[in-house]
This record gives C-alpha cells, sequence and structure tokens, in this order.
C-alpha cells in the first residue's frame, strides 16, 4: 500500500517508521522543511519502549507539505493520507496543501483528538472517504527524528456518522485492508463498531484530563489525589454528560468512572496538553473544551466548569 504520512510528530514517526520497515510505501511530508531532509537523510531511530535499543529506518522519502504541488507531478497517488498533525494545524492551508496528495483512489484517516476537523475535511474533499482513528499508541518523540514506542495500544478506525452501518461496502472492505496492512506493521488495529460513539468517550476524557493536568501541572494520576481535584473532575463529567444527553450523544457507562480509570492506566503520563503548555506551544482547548462550550451553548446546558476552563488554558497561550 502506498501512504502519505501527514505530520511527523511522535505518533507520525510512530506509525510511518513502522509501515515503512515492514514494506510499505510511505511518503513523509512534515510543516519544516528540516525535519523532512533531516528524515530523507538520517531515517528514522525507533525504539519499541524505553529499555530497547533504537533501530535505523532508512532509505524514507520526505518533502514538507507546502512543496507538494511541485513534488508530486512525478509520483502516482496513494491509497491513504494518514493525517496525523495536531487539530490546531487542520486548516484552509493544509487543506490546499493536501489537494495535489488526494486522487480519485486515495482515502483519508484522521487520528487528531478533539472534533470539528472531520466536517472541515468532508466539506473541503466531498468525493473522498475520511475515516477516524481512535488510537490509545503511547509515542515519545525524542527529537526530529527519533522516537520511542512508550506503550502498545489499540487503535480503532471506523466512519464517522454512519453508526457503525456501512451502507457501501466497498469502504468497509477498504477499511479491513488497511487494518490488515497495520496489522502486519504490528499495531493492534480494529474496525470500530462505532466510532462515533468512541470519538466522544475520548472528547470526554481529553475535556477533563487535558485541561486540568494542564492547569495544575501535574501527571494524569494525580488528578485523583485530594478530594478537591476529584470534585473538579466530577464537576466536568457531569457537565459534559448533561451536554451529550441534550445532543442525543450515547454514551455507556458512568463518565467519571470512565475519566478515573484512564487517569489511572495513565497516572505517569504527562497528558498533550500539559506538553504543549510547558514547551510553550498553542493547545487544543478550542476543539475539545471549546467545542463542548459551543455544544452547550447551542442547546442552552449550562456548563460553568468547562467554559471557566476553556478560558483559564486560553489565557495560558
Ligand atoms: O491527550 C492525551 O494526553 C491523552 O489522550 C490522555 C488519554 C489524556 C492521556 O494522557
Amino acid at each position: 500500500m502506498k501512504f502519505e504520512m501527514i505530520g511527523a510528530g511522535a505518533l507520525g514517526l510512530l506509525f510511518g517508521g513502522k509501515l515503512a520497515a515492514f514494506g510499505q510505501e510511505v511518503r513523509f511530508w512534515t510543516r519544516m522543511a528540516e525535519q523532512a531532509e533531516l528524515l530523507a537523510a538520517q531515517g528514522i531511530m525507533l525504539q519499541e519502549g524505553e529499555e530497547q535499543s533504537p533501530i535505523g529506518i532508512t532509505g524514507l522519502t520526505a518533502y514538507a507539505l507546502q512543496e507538494a504541488s511541485s513534488r508530486i507531478a512525478a509520483h502516482p497517488f496513494s491509497d491513504w493520507v494518514l493525517l496525523l498533525t495536531k487539530q490546531r494545524h487542520i486548516n484552509q492551508e493544509l487543506v490546499q496543501a493536501l489537494e495535489p496528495l488526494i486522487g480519485e483512489n486515495t482515502q483519508i484517516l484522521c487520528f487528531q483528538n478533539g472534533i470539528g476537523h472531520l466536517e472541515l475535511l468532508g466539506r473541503a474533499f466531498p468525493a473522498t472517504p475520511i475515516y477516524a482513528a481512535i488510537t490509545t499508541e503511547g509515542a515519545k518523540r525524542i527529537d526530529s527524528y527519533h522516537v520511542i514506542r512508550s506503550g502498545k495500544g489499540l487503535t480503532s478506525i471506523g466512519m464517522a456518522e454512519n453508526g457503525g452501518e456501512w451502507t457501501d461496502l466497498s469502504l468497509k472492505n477498504a477499511a479491513e485492508k488497511l487494518i490488515d496492512t497495520l496489522g502486519t506493521a504490528g499495531f493492534c488495529t480494529l474496525l470500530s463498531k462505532d466510532i462515533d460513539r468512541e470519538i466522544y468517550r475520548k472528547l470526554l476524557i481529553n475535556s477533563v484530563i487535558n485541561p486540568l493536568t494542564a492547569m495544575w501541572r501535574i501527571p494524569n494520576g494525580e488528578l485523583l489525589a485530594t478530594e478537591e481535584r476529584r470534585a473538579m473532575v466530577k464537576q466536568l463529567c457531569e457537565e459534559a454528560m448533561a451536554i451529550y444527553a441534550a445532543k442525543s450523544i450515547y454514551f455507556v457507562g458512568d463518565a467519571y468512572d470512565v475519566v478515573a480509570e484512564v487517569c489511572r492506566s495513565t497516572a505517569s503520563n504527562m497528558s498533550s496538553m500539559l506538553k504543549d503548555v510547558i514547551q510553550g506551544m498553542p493547545t487544543e482547548i478550542d476543539y475539545i473544551n471549546g467545542r463542548l462550550v459551543e455544544m452547550a451553548k447551542l442547546t442552552g446546558v449550562p456548563a460553568p466548569g468547562h467554559e471557566m476552563i476553556w478560558r483559564l488554558v486560553r489565557g495560558l497561550q
């Protein structure tokens, strides 16, 4: 299979590196030209866990994404565009840069946290099948070409808003072929029965853990350490559930228990939002809590906790 990897952050290097190592045709498209040059010259150093020695994956093709229109003429279109950029980079500029990479038989797979990007891409590429992936793969980028797989996870793939029903079986077949290929490259991947449910489950988790850990500068597990913190976790969970109920978004289980379980299972992790804040980078708050606040306003559901934390994190930027 032929893949265009958009974004070479931790997950981009991990997925692209392993696909390339297992014989797939992979091209990397980076934001910075320097990183593309480095990847083409040095390859990727990939470590399967902190204790393992890195393996080198060389012979890679990598370009800056803004050069796509000039680079692409000589290459046929790929089967899959794997979009692994941050949600905040999915905008009109990115859409324009992607255009030359998308042919008649190309499909897009999005890995972002938050919501809103699938609709934007759907409007930009109405004839292109767009799939969503929810992954619990853990990856730590050490530098522009060195990545550690910090935890083997599970990746679910599906098509948003189909409620798990495939009216067009060729779309399901394409997803299954991709799942096989990812499996061969060492990723535990499955076809989601209902990716929307998983997207909103992830949105809840991210809307609670990410801003609170970013504000308090604590690892995920510490969120459960005091009564005060647990009360805040509970409030954000309850508000999110009220918003979901008003929007008829189905949620399985008790929201607090779901979030608490993720805090425990990722206890020593720094959330992605805390990492962004520490590095002085813009966060994804608008696409997570910002979207929940938008939904709350539209449905008339009060969400003072989400609104406050959204403003507080925005204020950090
Ligand atoms: O964004 C993150 O960091 C992760 O989705 C999660 C689950 C909150 C764990 O750190």
